[in-house]
């Protein structure tokens, strides 16, 4: 059976984790969309695109060729011919995303390009919008969050072991989060929300077990109903 799974909620929640395991678990694939906006941003932020520029950045999203590619079963974003998986993770990126995803030339693009691949394969994937703009059908829509603090603690311990930490602080980390937050789901195209008919999941006192078990129960309840 053919069966989307959406992930939505903030920076930080976990999603990505989350969703991977999920999509191991069920042998679906897993489309993380952040990934997308960011790879995006970076090809902005080449081209010397001004962070307002909004009828720029829709003149230059135009060729910019983002595909997804999976190693292994690993996503792999490739921009114009070139892995950009990694180089996409600095907070330079992740700023310059937040600002760009809020042009609705950039969404367009991206989301036409989400849908296509949520239509020939089974997914979960992970998002702000998932469940209610890309994929307002899918079979189950969970909105997970987790207090900022919580998400700021766990970006940093993250950050701490790859060795990316640089200037960033505990409290810098956690002011970038509730910037983005705001940013994500004030806007005036596709804010963060959760669907009506989205499960709400608050991790920030559950292990990644136990959230990945909750899921794997809804889906597993949700398969059965259907
Ligand atoms: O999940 P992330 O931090 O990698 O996302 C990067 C940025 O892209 C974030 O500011 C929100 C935005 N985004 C979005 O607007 N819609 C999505 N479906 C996914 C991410």
């Amino acid at each position: 059976m053919h069966m989307n799974i959406a992930i939505d909620g903030p920076a930080g929640a976990g999603k990505s984790t989350i969703a991977k395991a999920v999509a191991r678990e069920l042998g679906y694939i897993y489309v993380d969309t952040g990934a997308m906006y960011r790879a995006m941003a970076l090809y902005m932020i080449q081209q010397n695109i001004g962070e307002e520029n909004w009828e720029a950045q829709a003149f230059t999203a135009e060729s910019a060729d983002i595909t997804i590619r999976f190693i292994d079963g690993t996503q792999h974003v490739i921009l114009n011919g070139q892995d950009v998986s990694d180089v996409i993770r600095t907070s330079e990126v992740s700023h310059m995303a937040s600002v760009t995803s809020a042009n609705p030339a950039i969404r367009e693009k991206l989301v036409a390009l989400q849908q296509k691949l949520a239509a020939s394969e089974s997914v979960v994937m992970d998002g702000r919008d998932i469940g209610t703009v890309v994929l307002p059908e899918a079979q189950v829509k969970i909105y997970l969050t987790a207090s900022s603090a919580e998400r700021a603690r766990r970006r940093y311990k993250e950050m701490e072991e790859k060795g990316t930490l640089g200037s960033e602080t505990l409290a810098s980390i956690e002011e970038g989060i509730i910037e983005r937050d705001y940013r994500d789901s004030h806007r005036e195209h596709s804010p963060l929300r959760q669907a009506e008919d989205a499960v709400y999941l608050d991790s920030s006192d559950l292990t990644i077990e136990e959230v990945i078990a909750r899921i794997l129960s809804i889906i597993s309840e949700k398969g059965e109903a259907l």
